[in-house]
């Protein structure tokens, strides 16, 4: 059975705290950001599959694309996964409002809708837990050594708790709450500021096993506050965990601008967020003190600002 058409989106995402140490097997909690989209449609036209990356302004075909391309993995990672033996006769069209290489998730999220929308062109629903699992192949061919928790949020489109290698948790969050999230405006490389975080570490395991232990402290933390639905509290944690980032060494001037520019104007707690070395930050705000955040940013250099809220949720599983 095959439909004419289908669709699906995937959020962007921002990681919350614990970055860097997830890869060394302590926790992490990554959020999803709703604001900005993957959007991702497939039509029927009897000819060989095209795809349209409507924001990157070029159309490809699918036979032409390198086996490691990424666009042509998650397709041929899906068709296997749905015993499909030949690529469909269509065209893919990919539209993402999701900033590409600024740490919000953007290839992760054009895989999972891409996934996605081709079960749903073969009538055939796969499970959220298989679609983050054939995501994470993607991000392996172009990510190095990623831990999993990027295509986990995507495709769970919850907060999570993730530690490695262990089955994905979400967990309740009882009381919304808002992070203004601002970009450095320089491409952040997760690839290289993961592997000089790997040089450092074999340079000197105890202080680094020891700087990992300290971010996984403050993400238990972060847990408890959050399920106990106290997350205005949150902030010391976030800007204390970007502290330990910096020490880690992928911080860098205009993240430390952006990040004394938020605390400045009255957010709560603030840091890096995702690989550093650019990308964005996050800035844990009340509803009162968004606005003056927003601007403190822009006037600190921010390129683009996106405010987003975490969403009350109840939905407290293992996946
Ligand atoms: C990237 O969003 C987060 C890092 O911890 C890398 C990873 O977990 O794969 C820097």
């Amino acid at each position: 059975m095959m439909a004419n058409s289908a669709s699906a989106s995937a959020p962007g995402k921002i990681i919350l705290c614990g970055e860097h140490a997830v890869v060394y097997g302590r926790p992490a909690i990554a959020v999803p950001v709703s604001q900005v989209s993957a959007d991702v449609t497939i039509t029927a036209t009897g000819c060989d599959l095209a795809i349209e990356a409507r924001d990157q302004n070029r159309t490809v075909h699918f036979a032409n694309l390198p086996a490691d391309d990424p666009l042509a993995a998650i397709i041929r990672l899906t068709l296997e996964k749905l015993d499909v033996a030949d690529a469909p006769l269509a065209t893919i069209v990919i539209q993402s409002t999701i900033p590409i290489a600024g740490g919000l998730g953007s290839g992760a999220a054009v895989s999972t809708a891409l996934a996605r929308t081709l079960a749903r062109y073969y009538e055939h629903e796969l499970d959220t837990a298989t679609i983050s699992s054939l995501v994470y192949e993607v991000e392996k061919l172009h990510h190095g050594t990623p831990s999993g928790i990027d295509n986990a949020v995507i495709a769970f489109d919850q907060p999570v708790y993730f530690v490695r290698g262990r089955p994905i948790e979400t967990f309740a969050v009882p009381r919304p709450f808002r992070l203004v999230i601002a970009d450095t405006g320089l491409p952040g490389p997760t690839k290289i500021a993961v592997s000089e975080v790997r040089a450092a570490w074999q340079a000197d395991p105890a202080k680094f096993e020891s700087l990992f232990d300290q971010c996984g402290e403050i993400t238990g933390q972060a847990r408890s506050i959050i399920e106990g639905g106290y997350p205005d509290q949150l902030g010391p944690l976030l800007t204390q965990n970007h502290r330990l980032l910096s020490e880690l060494g992928v911080s860098c001037a205009e993240l430390e601008a952006l990040v004394e520019a938020a605390l400045g104007a009255g957010a709560s707690g603030a840091k890096l967020s995702g690989g550093g070395r650019g990308g964005n930050m996050i800035a844990l705000v009340t509803d009162e003190r968004t606005a003056s955040v927003e601007q403190a940013l822009l006037n600190a250099g921010a390129k683009r600002v996106i405010i987003t809220t975490v969403k009350a949720t109840n939905d407290k599983r293992e996946t």
